[in-house]
């Protein structure tokens, strides 16, 4: 019977719940059923329905299943690294300064500059096996170093072509990453080309390809109202705002996101009360990068307690990048959930999944009920807690992509 499979011999399912904000589900020696690339039923191996007893199996062998992860903050396609300037860090030049000398973020504009179309493919493809590889099935993907139109512009022809060979992935138009050289002492003039030219530009060369625009909204590089004037011309285009907020002090990035209608506000490490609230009423998801505070060598956590105490559905990154984080390994991320943002097993997880997956309007990821896609995470533990708990263990599921 083709298009139809049952997974079985499963030790147990974890996945969260759609139906609630913060809700789990766990079924020991389960089943899953899936017809054609969805999910068409999920119980105990005893209550298999008659109809799927015949369906072609797939051998679980004795493995819990989860739904894959979702990493909705990466910046995927960039050339080089910044191994270099990370040594310098350690030897106590701080990111800041590194950034005001013409490094940082424009240290990688000038290698993303010299990458072509077939360079930045092969890089993506690269990194993103290696996430597959590690569990994660959708990622959303920015561009933002090239900082001028035709580097941006090759940047989001990689992730056409990225998205045209099967890679799962949303992506975000960025080139309000940082201010080049061109326009420096020029942010004012800087925003209004990127929001009155390149972005109606980038999006009539590749109709379809961006979902979503982000800007760097943070002292020192643009304002709030910047990030409004690149976030509305966005819109108009039909591109969804995120935003990076309040990473190194609050400038008022969540409220922002919240009066924009944003579908996320990433970093917040230095968010108010104030833009918590409004995040929640908003329905605004604070996406937490737990990796990027532990690699800048910060202490200051993004609050997630209390953020969760307010209502919000705090989703979790990497925020993979050459900078601040160079990391493509989501179990560390869900163990920083748990250790340093105080987040339940629970949470972190459906952090990773559910919420993470909701931020990208992708209601049919991040968990496994009937009508999600078939794509499932199969995990050698006895209980998929150990993922964390066994915290410097590398586990690689075997993923079940019938998507
Ligand atoms: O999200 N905050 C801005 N952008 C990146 C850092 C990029 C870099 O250092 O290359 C971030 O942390
Ligand atoms: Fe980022």
């Amino acid at each position: 019977m083709s298009g139809r499979r049952l997974i079985t011999n499963l030790k147990g399912l974890f996945t969260p719940d759609p139906e609630t904000p913060w809700g789990t589900h766990t079924v020991l020696d389960a089943a899953l059923a899936i017809q054609d690339n969805r999910i068409a039923w999920v119980g105990p191996r005893n209550e298999v329905p008659r109809a799927w007893q015949g369906a072609e199996p797939i051998d679980g062998k004795g493995r819990w299943a989860t739904p894959g992860f979702v990493d909705p903050h990466t910046h995927l396609l960039f050339g080089g690294d910044r191994s270099q300037e990370f040594n310098r860090r350690l030897h106590g030049v701080t990111y800041a300064e590194l950034a005001a000398a013409g490094g940082g973020i424009r240290e990688t504009m000038r290698a993303t500059r010299l990458a072509t179309v077939a360079e930045l493919v092969a890089i993506g493809e690269s990194r993103l096996a290696k996430l597959a590889r590690k569990g994660v099935v959708h990622i959303e993907a920015k561009t933002g170093y090239g900082l001028e139109l035709e580097t941006e512009s090759r940047l989001l022809e990689a992730y056409a072509e990225l998205k045209r060979r099967g890679w799962s992935l949303d992506v975000t138009l960025m080139p309000a990453h940082d201010l080049p050289q061109e326009f420096a002492g020029d942010p004012d003039r800087y925003i209004q080309v990127v929001a009155d030219e390149w972005q109606p530009e980038l999006v009539g060369r590749f109709p379809g390809v961006a979902r979503f625009c982000d800007v760097f909204v943070e002292k020192g590089v643009f304002t709030a109202d910047h990030g409004r004037q690149v976030l509305e011309s966005g819109r108009k285009l039909g591109l969804t705002p995120r935003l990076h907020a309040d990473e190194f002090c609050h400038t008022g990035g969540a409220e922002l996101a919240a009066e924009m209608g944003a579908a996320s506000a990433d970093h917040l490490m230095f968010c108010s009360e104030t833009g918590m609230k409004a995040m929640a009423a908003a329905g605004v998801t604070p996406i937490l990068l737990p990796a990027t505070t532990l690699f800048l060598g910060m202490r200051d956590f993004a609050p997630a307690r209390k953020m969760i105490e307010a209502g919000c559905r705090v989703a979790l990154a990497s925020d993979f990048n050459p900078g601040s984080c160079a990391c493509l390994d989501p179990l560390l991320i869900l163990r920083l959930g748990c250790l340093q943002l105080r987040m339940t097993f629970e949470e972190a997880f459906t952090a990773m999944t559910l919420h993470a997956a909701r931020s990208l309007g992708r209601e049919d990821l991040g968990h496994l009920h009937p009508g999600a896609l078939g794509k499932v995470a199969l995990w050698e533990v006895n209980h998929p807690l150990e993922l964390v708990y066994w915290m410097g263990e590398t586990y690689l599921p075997e993923i079940i992509n019938l998507a």
